[in-house]
């Protein structure tokens, strides 16, 4: 029997014991999930950021290491993980970003705040139709994909960047340095969904801010250090950037003193924009270790020299 070891943490085997276990039976997949075992006899291990476990090198015959998040930035540079390492995409995390996404890009959209009226006055400032408000998401893979796909559901117009070109999307998508000054300088609401890597750390620096229109709103539930903290400070005071709704931050949770969290122009929400849904991530792991029994190929493997 395969044993599974499950080194996501003890908060989280009570939510996943029993989807895990369910979604096994229904894939046919014969399993003894456990959550201590002998290194050596363990052939896959669930894992969460937090986990205890730090050294992979007595796992020797572990052909799969799934992550329970979708982001692998604390788990990508372990020198000891020489094991194939998966990042979870699961359906239900997909739908809880679209959710926050699209909730706030229309928030800011519909200027739902301003029109809240508590004091006096009746400042009638009609909204453009979202055919009118330029959208930019950053980051085309699963979540930025989903996202820009119901955004444009939505009638906004939407932009994409990435890495790599991409073809054959419902709307236009950019790629590289100068292809970023270009879906910028388009972008009345900027929505970043990339990972945290070497390369993506502090994008968003104070040149490239300022290569938004002025007044442009950023959302930002991919990753805190995306953004460069005070050159966005700066920014949202002098007016360039409008607003800036942040769900994911360098140290989290926020420091209860950190700058963010008075600033009339910031909204904090405390990294709850997508959770893994242990149900429909429990048939994610089913499958990949029913791949991993028969030999296929594992699905959403990270690429440990790209971080992503
Ligand atoms: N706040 C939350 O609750 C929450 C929840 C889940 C995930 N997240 C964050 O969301 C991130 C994205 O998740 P995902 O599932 O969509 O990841 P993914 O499928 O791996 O997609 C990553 C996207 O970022 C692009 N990218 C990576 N490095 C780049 C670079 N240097 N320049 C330009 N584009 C780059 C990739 O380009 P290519 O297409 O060219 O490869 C890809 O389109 C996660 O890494 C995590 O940080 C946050």
């Amino acid at each position: 029997m395969n044993v599974v070891l499950f080194a996501a943490g003890a908060a989280l085997w009570p939510e996943y014991e029993a989807p895990l276990r369910r979604a096994f039976a229904e894939a046919g997949v014969a399993a003894d999930l456990v959550t201590e075992a002998d290194p050596a006899r363990v052939s896959a291990i669930i894992y969460a950021p937090g986990s205890p476990l730090q050294d992979f090198t007595p796992f020797t015959r572990c052909g799969l290491v799934q992550n329970l998040w979708a982001g692998v930035e604390r788990i990508v540079g372990n020198p000891t993980l020489t094991q194939p390492l998966c990042r979870m995409v699961d359906p239900g995390l997909t739908e809880g970003m679209v959710e926050y996404v699209t909730g706030h890009v229309l928030r800011h959209h519909l200027g739902m705040d301003r029109h809240i009226l508590r004091a006096p006055g009746w400042d009638q400032i009609i909204p453009p139709l979202a055919r009118e408000r330029r959208v930019t998401v950053l980051g085309l893979g699963e979540l930025g994909l989903a996202c820009a796909r119901a955004l444009q559901a939505l009638n906004f117009d939407v932009a994409g960047w990435s890495r790599s070109a991409k073809t054959g999307l419902p709307f236009p998508a950019d790629h590289g340095e100068e292809g970023l000054q270009r879906v910028l300088a388009r972008s009345d609401i900027l929505v970043t969904l990339l990972p945290r890597t070497a390369e993506t750390e502090n994008l968003l620096d104070a040149q490239r801010l300022d290569w938004l229109p002025r007044g442009a709103v950023i959302i930002n539930p991919g990753r805190g250090a995306l953004i460069d903290d005070a050159a966005l400070l700066a920014a949202l005071d002098r007016g360039q950037i409008g607003h800036a709704t942040l769900d994911v931050f360098r140290v989290e949770p926020l420091p209860d003193d950190h700058p963010f969290r008075r600033h009339p122009r910031v909204t904090v929400t405390p990294h709850i924009a997508a959770d893994t849904r242990a149900s429909s991530a429990s048939r994610v792991v089913a499958e990949n270790l029913r791949r991993l029994q028969r030999g296929e190929p594992l699905l959403h493997r990270v690429d440990l020299a790209r971080g992503y």
